[in-house]
């Protein structure tokens, strides 16, 4: 069904507040809940799964080293209303609908991290076999932000997510606050997903492909998904009027398997101020971006010669398509106060790269590959989500992770507990790539292309515990791009003196 475009303001998610305390610090309760949601005014009210009810879920403000506890309440119903044809990591076995939520770039402790086997079931009904609890500690300990929290159960994650199980969470830090960047009104989430919906408005997510053989317990799940329409925080193709100046966005790619490569249709340049860990050192003044699922981008558009004027925000990897178009910025707002806003030429400090602490080098490849019953599996080095652990760094060591992507697809590959850094990009014969603009900055996720291989390096603090790493296209996630990573005491290190068990 064909939906006009940019007929629908952009909705802003609401601030989520705390509702009390707990153990002397801010408590919020987010629901897990069915409910309708408007995507476009001419579509008939959909059914999601929002925290709180809402897609996007409400955001999240909060300042660093400002800790807090959210209890996460499994209100959903207890079967999935999409199609759920598979037996992935038991999915199937527990009948009822699996949940776990992961504050996706936060340094958590392993049992506040969402582990996708901590999973629970309506009101905590079932439960999985590991550090299950709904209260979750957030320390909030890393510099000015933009997180993301989604669902992270095991084998359904794809699923939950796609049905609205996504929200947002800056950290607020004082170097960002004394920048002159836009802000207020004028900083601007923008959560982009893409979707398809049947004519009754109902989200459609595809079957899994037939059975390969009759024999075969469940067919394989499908590697990717695409959808044909593009939402930003919730509303199909929207659109924003702005005012003749600077504006802040905070992109999200929150979609399942699309990369974006953003640009504005006037080819106008616009800066590029931070990535998946906050700011950068300095601006990059680009004219597009490659954004990969999970990947969060700052930037900041000059809209102040563009008075009068309409501009979309493209994808440039789907032009004269109807997907090729994501939402469209109408600059007809008069100025309602001079704008003093700024991007300063020096954002932030950056710690510097641990190149001469490096304690090993572990080379991983990206591979497809087929289970027992040959369906596609998306692995690294051949391995499953039940092979014992093989990434088992020492706690407070350095690691270079070279990551050969044998494949032709994009994996944005997404670690937990550490920002990175990306240190090279190499073709698959070893010739040096130039970096993309996403991958200046301290990451979570990075975007690896079809066939390159990409070299991070990373120190893994501050905790020790199980956690895991995983490609953020879900699809390849639950199946089965998913590997534990175990950060081991190191015995050499005194115990950190803010002992995250004191809390
Ligand atoms: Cu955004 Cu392990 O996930
Ligand atoms: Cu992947």
């Amino acid at each position: 069904m064909v939906l006009r475009k940019f007929v629908d303001a952009l909705p802003i998610p609401s601030v989520i507040k705390p509702c009390g305390t707990h153990k002397g610090k801010p408590f919020y309760k987010v629901q897990m809940l069915e409910a309708l949601h408007q995507f476009h005014r001419d579509l008939p009210e959909t059914r999601v799964w929002g925290y709180n009810g809402m897609v996007p879920g409400p955001t999240f403000e909060v300042e660093q080293n400002h800790p807090i506890y959210v209890k996460w309440e499994n209100k959903l119903p207890l079967k999935q209303f999409l199609p759920l044809d598979t037996t992935i990591h038991g999915a199937h076995d527990t009948p009822e609908v699996r949940t776990v939520v992961h504050l996706h770039g936060s340094p958590s402790e392993p049992d506040s991290d969402g582990f996708p086997e901590a999973w629970f079931t309506r009101d905590f009904r079932q439960t999985g076999p590991d550090f299950v609890k709904e209260t979750y500690y957030y320390t909030n300990s890393e510099r000015a932000a933009g997180l993301w929290y989604h669902d992270h159960a095991l084998g359904i994650t794809r699923l939950n997510v796609y049905a609205g199980l996504a929200g947002l969470y800056f950290i607020r830090d004082k170097h960002e606050q004394s920048l002159p960047l836009p802000k207020g009104k004028y900083e601007v989430p923008l959560v982009v997903q893409d979707k398809s919906f049947n004519p009754d408005g109902s989200l459609f997510y595809p079957k899994q492909p037939d059975n390969p053989s009759p024999d075969l317990p469940c067919p394989s799940i499908v590697p990717a998904f695409l959808g044909d329409t593009i939402t930003v925080n919730g509303k199909v193709w929207p659109f924003l009027k702005v005012e003749p100046r600077k504006y802040r966005f905070r992109l999200l790619n929150a979609s399942n398997t699309r990369t974006y490569r953003f640009k504005l249709s006037n080819n106008h340049s616009f800066y590029l101020i931070g990535t998946d860990g906050g700011l950068l050192a300095r601006p990059i003044k680009v004219t597009s971006l490659d954004v990969s699922p999970a990947e969060r981008m700052d930037i900041v558009v000059d809209f102040s010669e563009l008075e009068g004027q309409k501009i979309i925000l493209q994808d440039a990897f789907e032009t004269g398509n109807p997907v090729g178009e994501i939402m469209e910025f109408k600059v007809t707002k008069p100025l309602s106060r001079p704008d003093r806003s700024k991007v300063p030429p020096f954002l932030s400090h950056l710690p510097k790269i641990p190149l001469d602490q490096v304690r090993k080098i572990r080379r991983i490849t990206l591979n497809d590959s087929e289970d027992e019953f040959g369906r596609l599996m998306l692995l690294f080095d051949d391995k499953t989500w039940m092979d014992p652990p093989t990434e088992t760094p020492l706690l407070n060591s350095v690691e270079i992770w070279e990551l050969v992507n044998q494949t032709p697809g994009i994996h944005p590959i997404h670690i937990h507990l550490v920002n990175f850094r990306v240190i090279g990009r190499f073709t698959a014969n070893g010739t040096l790539l130039p970096p993309l603009p996403a991958d200046f900055g301290l990451k979570d996720t990075v975007l690896i292309n079809g066939g390159e291989t990409v070299r991070l390096i990373m120190k893994f603090q501050p905790y020790s515990g199980k956690y895991v790493w995983h490609c953020h296209r879900l699809e390849h996630e639950d199946h089965d791009m998913m590997r534990p990573l175990i950060v081991l005491p190191d015995k050499d290190h005194k115990d950190d003196p803010q002992d995250p068990h004191n809390h």
